[in-house]
């Protein structure tokens, strides 16, 4: 069984706390190695996209993993790095969360963290880089994303404890990570938590590419089924999903 030890270094100050975690995993650091810093300058996102990091504002987290299992079901690691922030997010400040698919979760349909999950080759073996930004409070994020995401402190009211937050997802990542040698507790568990899983209505699209149905499960290497008008499946794989409105009233 895949054990893993988390080994936290913090920084005040980073470009990227997955950019620094790369350049430590090239130089051999062991898995469970992992960085958290109070601001990022070049916080990255999915897709290219930039990831506001103002200092204080956000958890800025990532962990290096060597996973063993196959490489085709190395997308399933996002699926338990969001069952883990679900789980931090209930037991620290009792904020329940939805997940979208892939890796965002929702308080309140609105998003209150991201999860980057990025594969690097390095001298002893492919790794993954497991970035976690989690937004602790609204200054986590620009004016234009005020209708789209959310935060800790307003979902609770309260002000957040970031080590509180950090320790209740080390411990969570630590029970779920041996759970990827079983992908079917970990799909299972990603399916019972996301609204997204069964009967959503959504818009997926990727680059130039839109599709529009109705989301029936995932496979057991995490990519999501959507049935289309014509009643044709097509499995996604990547892209952004947006709910249209729930199919389940
Ligand atoms: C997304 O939803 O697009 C993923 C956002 C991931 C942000 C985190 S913050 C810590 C880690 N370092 C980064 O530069 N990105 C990830």
């Amino acid at each position: 069984m895949t054990i893993l030890k988390p080994k936290v270094l913090r920084f005040e100050s980073l470009p990227s706390t997955n950019t620094e975690l790369a350049r430590l995993a090239f130089e051999g650091a062991a898995e469970g190695v992992s960085i958290v810093a109070d601001e990022q300058t070049a916080g990255r996102g999915r897709l290219q996209r930039a990831w506001s990091s103002p200092k204080g504002a956000g958890l800025y987290f990532s962990i290096l993993l060597r996973p063993t299992i196959p490489q085709n079901y190395w997308p399933l690691i996002t699926f338990m790095a969001a069952l883990a922030v679900g789980d931090a997010l209930r037991e620290s400040c009792g904020v329940e969360t939805d997940i979208k698919w892939p890796n965002d979760l929702l308080s309140g349909e609105r998003k209150i963290c991201g999860i980057l999950a990025e594969a690097i080759d390095t001298p002893s073996g492919r790794a993954v880089i497991l970035g976690i930004g989690i937004n602790l409070t609204q200054n986590a994020f620009p004016p234009e994303l005020a209708n789209l995401a959310t935060s800790v402190s307003e979902a609770t009211g309260r002000a957040p404890d970031r080590e509180q937050i950090l320790a209740a997802l080390l411990e969570a990542l630590s029970c779920w990570y041996p759970l990827l040698d079983e992908p079917k507790q970990i799909v299972d568990a990603w399916s019972n938590r996301s609204s997204y899983a069964i009967g959503k209505l959504v818009q997926v699209s990727n680059g130039d590419d839109v599709w529009q149905g109705t989301t029936c499960g995932v496979e057991s290497d995490g990519a999501l089924r959507l049935r289309t008008a014509s009643g044709d499946i097509k499995l996604v794989r990547a892209g952004d999903v947006y709910s249209i409105r729930s199919s389940k009233g």
